[in-house]
């Protein structure tokens, strides 16, 4: 259910639960944080926001479902925007997160995607967070292998955590680089739109066909199949986001969910990894 977040020695769930696009106000807001309460509960305690999601109102809204949890049940993931990212705008904009999110500490916070202040400004920015005691572990987002690389060599006290990316069943381009370096760095790589912001194919059609017969197999639905292929090996991490509580009890029944190699195989075979990404240049 849960799994070392890189090299941190945190132990975090593997499926996690993403906060883009919530519904922020009335009656669908508070649909939205019973359901991603309900996640919570059944082990998906692993949240991921950012200042930017609704323009703060997300972290704002997450504060409200958090609220007298045990912190230390919860893990914390938020992101600073590029364009706060000089040394002093990122801990300014710490704070703000920290103040609109209720909590003393982030769990992880990143870089959002690249920007054109200085990477090594960024980096020095967030060790003083976790010298500081507000962040335990740091991290960047949308970072291909050698902007990766990059960031690395600035830090000088604390590693990097993760590095948090596009990946899903038509976007696989991570695996042929960007995958392997973390897995090597000891680098945990969250990977965010698991579901690729579509319907996954028919049974009808020869890849649907794969993912039912295979959750069929355990008894659980082809998105459980899909979240648990895309972290299939121990350094990768899912975030989807689900609003609606039945979402959230398929998609937390790929948490102890774990496929055999030929499954793998077959899922592999029918979704195809295509070329590598410049996630960098997005
Ligand atoms: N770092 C970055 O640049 C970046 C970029 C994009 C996203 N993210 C993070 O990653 C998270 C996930 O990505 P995403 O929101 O783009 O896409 P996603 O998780 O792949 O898909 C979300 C959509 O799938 C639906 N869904 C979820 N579970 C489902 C289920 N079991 N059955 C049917 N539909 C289901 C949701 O519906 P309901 O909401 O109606 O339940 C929602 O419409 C974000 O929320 C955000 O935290 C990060």
């Amino acid at each position: 259910m849960k799994r070392a977040f890189g090299a941190t020695g945190a132990e975090v769930a593997r499926i996690g639960q993403g906060t883009w696009d919530v519904p922020e106000r009335g009656a669908g807001a508070r649909a939205a944080r019973d359901a991603v309460r309900r996640g919570i509960a059944l082990g998906m305690t692993h949240i991921d926001t950012a200042e930017m999601y609704g323009a703060g109102a997300v972290e704002t809204w997450l504060g409200e479902v958090l609220r007298g949890l045990p912190r230390e049940h919860v893990f914390v993931t938020s992101k600073v925007l590029p364009s706060h990212a000089s040394y002093r705008a990122t801990l300014a904009a710490c704070d703000r997160s920290l103040q609109r999110l209720r909590l003393e500490y982030l769990d992880a916070y990143l870089l959002h995607w690249p920007s054109d202040e200085p990477l090594e400004e960024t980096m020095r920015a967030l060790e003083a967070l976790v010298v500081a005691g507000k962040v335990r572990f740091i991290g960047v987002s949308n970072f291909d292998a050698d902007a990766m690389r990059e960031a690395r060599s600035y830090l000088r006290s604390v590693p990097l955590a993760c590095n948090q990316v596009l990946y899903h069943m038509w976007e696989r381009g991570i695996e042929h680089d960007l995958v392997p370096q973390a897995r090597a760095a000891g680098i945990a790589i969250v990977g965010y739109t698991p579901f690729g912001r579509r319907a996954l194919p028919p049974a009808s059609s020869p890849a649907g066909a794969v993912l039912a017969d295979v959750a069929a197999a355990h008894g659980v639905p082809p998105r459980a199949v899909v979240l648990a292929f895309l972290t299939r090996e121990p350094h990768l991490f899912a975030i989807p986001k689900a609003s609606r509580r039945a979402h959230v009890e398929e998609n937390a029944s790929a948490l102890d969910l774990t496929l055999s190699a030929q499954e793998i195989a077959a899922i592999d075979a029918a979704f195809p990894r295509g070329a590598p990404r410049m996630l960098a240049t997005l």
